[in-house]
This record gives C-alpha cells, sequence and structure tokens, in this order.
C-alpha cells in the first residue's frame, strides 16, 4: 500500500511497489483521459531551494494533468528561508496548506528531515549530492519500455560518479535486479563514493569494473547513462575546469556501440553529448523525460491513495 508514503531514498519501496507504479504509468500513457480528474482537490506543493527544469515542471505539468493544483516555490530567495527560518518550520507550514510536497534541497538528507516534519506524503526531488529517486523512477520507467526487463543488462554510467545523485540512486534501484553488471566510467577524482560500493555493490556480489576511458568499453554496454560533470558541486573552480570536458560521446564513439545500446541522461546536459548524437535512434534521453512525467503522474496518485 503505497497511499501516505514519503519516496525519500530509491530503496524506500518494494520492487512489487515499483512494478505497480510502472503499470499505472503505463495505462496512463495509454489512457490518459481516465485519469484526468483523479486528483480533482488536492494540491502539490513544489519547494525546489535548487534549481529546477525538468523535475519540477514534471511534477507540475504531472499534477495538473491529473486534475490537481500546485503551489510553491522555485527560487529559495522568495521563500523565508532567506529570514533563516529552518527547513523544519517551512515543511511543518507547508504540510498544512498542500496534499502532497515534491522538494529539492542542496543539503544531503534535507529530504528525510523534511519527511519527518510532514503531515502529508514528501518526494524527494533531489537532496544535494545524495539521491534522486524520482529520476530513477524516470530511468528505469525508460528502461523498462526500450529494454522489456531490468535484469541482465551491463551498465556503463558515466561522467561524474561522485557527486551524481541521479548515478547512486540508479545504482541502488539496479543492484536489485538480477544479472545486472555495471562499468563505471570516471576520471580518479569523481569515482563512485566507496560507501555505495561496499554496500550495495559488494554487499550484493554484484560484478563491477572502474575503468577511465569510455571508447575502450562501449562496444559492451546494453545501456550508457551518461551524466554531466556538475559545476555546482565543486569547491574549486579549476579542478572543475580540468574534469569538465573528460567525457565527450559523439558519432565517431558511437560507431563503436552496439546496435541496440540506448543512451540515457538525466538532463541537463553541457557537453557530454555532442548533439549530432541527438538523431541517432539510440538516442533515448528527450523521451527519457517525458516518461518522467508520467511516472511522476503514477507517483503522485499511488501516494494520495486515488488510484489503486
Ligand atoms: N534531471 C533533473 O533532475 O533535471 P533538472 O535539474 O532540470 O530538474
Amino acid at each position: 500500500m503505497l497511499k501516505g508514503r514519503n519516496l525519500i531514498d530509491p530503496m524506500d519501496f518494494s520492487t512489487k511497489e515499483l512494478d505497480e507504479i510502472f503499470n499505472l504509468a503505463e495505462n496512463i500513457i495509454e489512457n490518459p483521459e481516465k485519469y484526468s480528474k483523479v486528483c480533482d482537490g488536492k494540491l502539490l506543493a513544489t519547494l525546489f531551494f535548487e534549481p529546477s527544469t525538468r523535475t519540477r515542471l514534471s511534477f507540475e505539468a504531472a499534477m495538473l494533468r491529473l486534475g490537481g493544483r500546485v503551489l510553491g516555490f522555485s527560487d529559495s530567495n522568495s521563500s523565508s528561508a532567506t529570514k533563516g527560518e529552518s527547513l523544519a518550520d517551512t515543511i511543518t507550514v507547508v504540510s498544512g496548506y498542500s496534499d502532497i510536497i515534491a522538494m529539492r534541497h542542496p543539503k544531503e538528507g534535507s529530504a528525510r528531515v523534511a519527511s519527518m516534519n510532514s503531515s502529508v506524503p514528501v518526494i524527494n526531488a533531489g537532496d544535494g549530492g545524495h539521491q534522486h529517486p524520482t529520476q530513477t523512477l524516470t530511468d528505469l520507467l525508460t528502461i523498462k519500455s526500450k529494454k522489456r526487463s531490468f535484469s541482465n543488462h551491463i551498465i556503463g554510467i558515466c561522467g561524474d560518479l561522485k557527486f551524481g545523485r541521479t548515478v547512486h540512486s540508479l545504482v541502488k534501484a539496479l543492484s536489485r535486479y538480477p544479472n545486472n553488471k555495471f562499468i563505471l566510467i570516471s576520471p580518479e577524482e569523481l569515482k563512485l563514493p566507496e560507501y555505495i560500493k561496499k554496500e550495495i555493490l559488494i554487499k550484493n556480489n554484484i560484478e563491477f569494473l572502474e575503468v577511465d576511458r569510455l571508447e575502450d568499453i562501449i562496444d559492451k554496454l546494453d545501456i550508457l547513462y551518461m551524466t554531466r560533470v556538475q559545476k555546482e558541486r565543486f569547491f574549486n573552480e579549476e579542478e572543475y575546469l580540468r574534469l569538465k570536458d573528460s567525457y565527450v560521446l559523439n558519432e565517431e564513439k558511437m560507431k563503436l556501440a552496439k546496435e541496440d545500446m540506448i543512451i540515457l541522461h538525466p538532463l541537463p546536459r553541457v557537453n557530454e553529448i555532442s548533439v549530432e548524437v541527438d538523431k541517432d535512434k539510440r538516442a533515448c534521453y528527450f523521451q527519457q523525460t517525458k516518461y518522467g512525467m508520467y511516472v511522476r503522474m503514477a507517483l503522485i496518485a499511488k501516494l494520495l491513495g486515488v488510484c489503486e
């Protein structure tokens, strides 16, 4: 039963519960009209203390397409956080105004704090460099639609694996399905954190390999998950400038990849995928953004208990 629950970490829901969300998302895609009023009278609060295009707007589009309404802010400077209000107080107040909250915040752990102070379900829309579970729902629904299964894949994850919250959440989520192997492609400075390797990959006997050159292993991959080197997570501008163009996926490299490999990216992209790749049939990152809206529709409907 998902009604009334929070989504803070991708492991908060069982794989069976995730299947319920994906099945509902697929039904919504098939028959959007049937779901266009299920959230009539409900309010979603979107509290974005960090910039966003996809996550905030897809949450808002999701709620509006379900017949509900939205309120919130997209800039923390327009909230009373600037006057020193604690996150706990903000959430206590907003949960009195709304039926469900989606929050993005720069601090790791902030979503958990929010859920502890809320009387309505809280959805983590990204907490610093920690987790981004609704991006993972988006990624999984895209994988399901393109590959039919979450198992038996060789998954390459490339770019900023250290600060990439979408990467941390995706590794956790895919580690629950059998016979997946990870190839982690990053410079030394941006490797996957040790705690994820130890607590998720090693503990569960999941095969993984760490490399620093995409072109050496691209031919092995079923799924390539590209990520941006995130300027906003660096303390040192020089280091960012040195690492920012570590990987550029272009037509030349795509010639080495399997015909049925899929390219995913949470977006925004900067230089890590050349625009020439966009027309390749294996490029799924713009379709992925649309799955993000449908899966958030399903998630909102389930947490509010308005759909079976
Ligand atoms: N993928 C993602 O979280 O994008 P935004 O930062 O635009 O929300």
